[in-house]
């Protein structure tokens, strides 16, 4: 017996899904959230527009932008409860923090048990402000530095870097980060989308898809990417020559290892993404007086582009442009995290208003139908 004979490994080329949330076309390196290019987004807007385009489908007015702030602001300081849970748990990869917590917040949320569309869109808005606060309080938490409250004024980015610091950030860090943020807000059908529109196809409540969206996020393959790239980095030094750089990518090419930040599933030219951090990761390196960062990293793509040319991906640059922030490595994948959420309770939201069961069927490769069952005391 067979079941329906064809499968695409790794489901390419698959179409899983209607979504009127990313626009994106790997041919021509296009990416666009609700229509809206994301180089003019990442250029002329703020995290907080691109949130709320994304979960009302249409830029905000001055005014919804003013309430979205204020919802957001309400929502960034931690409960009790979920904060001593943070301080209780080992230090490790901080990414298992961050999905442990964002399901401890699940027991804390007000509106806990209703899961009506209504009620799921506040959720989505709290979550997003605290996910911001859970990571640069385990950033503090990890090195010994106790919760800082977060300031009503700032914005989203300029607050997470002062929540983390407890400085206020310049203008020029803030804005980076912005757009960092704006950038990494949503993807399509990446596969930590997919998990937490798999999950939402169940009804689940939103906190457990975004569970399952962080989860799956982890991986090195996905975001787990960007802590990738700056461990090959840093373990090249900052001292190398451009021939200990060149040589460990050939090196890596040579053993068939992957290189980190390189390659996509979708995009057949420049990840839009990527053109936009390059520049970025060069601006801030120049800021801060050291771009040998941004210098190695330009050796690595160029290494890439001759030995198999193969382009750089979101993750590549967004490495030397958070370490030149003075982020910690381990912050990197959840730092993702604080942007992709946007995106996964957009995708999340548009599939509870449209929702029927995610259940695809598999190519059965197994042992022929029907095997002898034999009694165990025969086996
Ligand atoms: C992103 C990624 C998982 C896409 O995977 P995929 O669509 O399944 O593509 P494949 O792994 O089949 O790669 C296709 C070919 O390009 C090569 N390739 C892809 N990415 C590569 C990389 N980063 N370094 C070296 N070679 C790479 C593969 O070896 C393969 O070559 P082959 O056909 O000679 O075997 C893959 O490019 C990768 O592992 N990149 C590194 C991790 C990363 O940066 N992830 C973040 C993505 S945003």
């Amino acid at each position: 017996m067979t079941t329906k004979a064809t499968s695409e490994t790794g489901l390419e080329g698959v179409v899983a899904a209607t979504s009127g949330l990313c626009y994106l076309d790997g041919q021509r390196g296009i990416l666009a959230y609700c229509g809206h290019d994301i180089r003019e987004l990442a250029n002329s807007a703020t995290f907080e527009e691109v949130c709320y385009l994304l979960w009302h489908r249409r830029l905000p007015t001055r005014a919804e932008l003013g309430d979205l702030h204020t919802e957001l602001v309400r929502a960034r300081p931690l409960p009790e409860p979920v904060l001593r849970v943070m301080q209780s748990l080992p230090l490790g990869n901080t990414m298992d923090s961050v999905r442990t917590i964002v399901s401890v917040l699940a027991h804390h949320d007000p509106e806990a048990g209703d899961d009506s569309l209504a009620a799921s869109q506040r959720k989505a808005v709290r979550l997003t402000a605290q996910i911001a606060t859970v990571v640069a309080t385990l950033g503090r938490l990890a090195s010994a530095r106790g919760p800082v409250e977060p300031d009503p004024v700032l914005s989203h980015a300029a607050n997470f870097l002062y929540v983390l610091t407890g400085e206020r950030p310049n203008p020029t860090a803030s804005r980076a980060l912005d757009v960092a943020l704006i950038l990494h807000a949503d993807h399509e059908l990446n596969a930590s989308t997919f998990a937490a529109r798999v999950a939402a196809a169940t009804l689940a409540d939103l906190h457990s898809t975004i569970v399952a969206g962080v989860a799956t996020l982890k991986g090195p393959l996905h975001g787990g990417a960007n802590a990738e790239v700056m461990k090959m980095l840093l373990a090249i030094g900052e001292d190398a020559g451009d021939e200990r750089v060149e040589a460990t990518v050939r090196g890596m090419l040579a053993r068939k290892q992957k290189v980190p930040g390189f390659g996509h599933r979708v995009y057949r030219t420049e990840d839009p993404r990527a053109s936009q951090l390059r520049q970025m990761s060069q601006t801030l390196g120049e800021q801060a007086g050291n771009c040998r960062w941004f210098e190695m990293s330009q050796r690595i793509e160029a290494v890439m582009k001759e030995e198999r040319q193969i382009d750089a991906n979101v993750d590549f640059y967004s490495a030397s442009t958070y370490h030149t922030l003075g982020i910690a490595l381990d912050l990197f994948t959840p730092l993702f995290v604080v942007s992709r959420v946007a995106g996964w309770t957009a995708h999340v939201l548009e599939q509870y208003s449209n929702n029927r069961l995610i259940r695809p069927r598999a190519d059965y490769v197994g042992p022929e139908y029907p095997q002898i069952f034999v009694p165990l005391a025969d086996r």
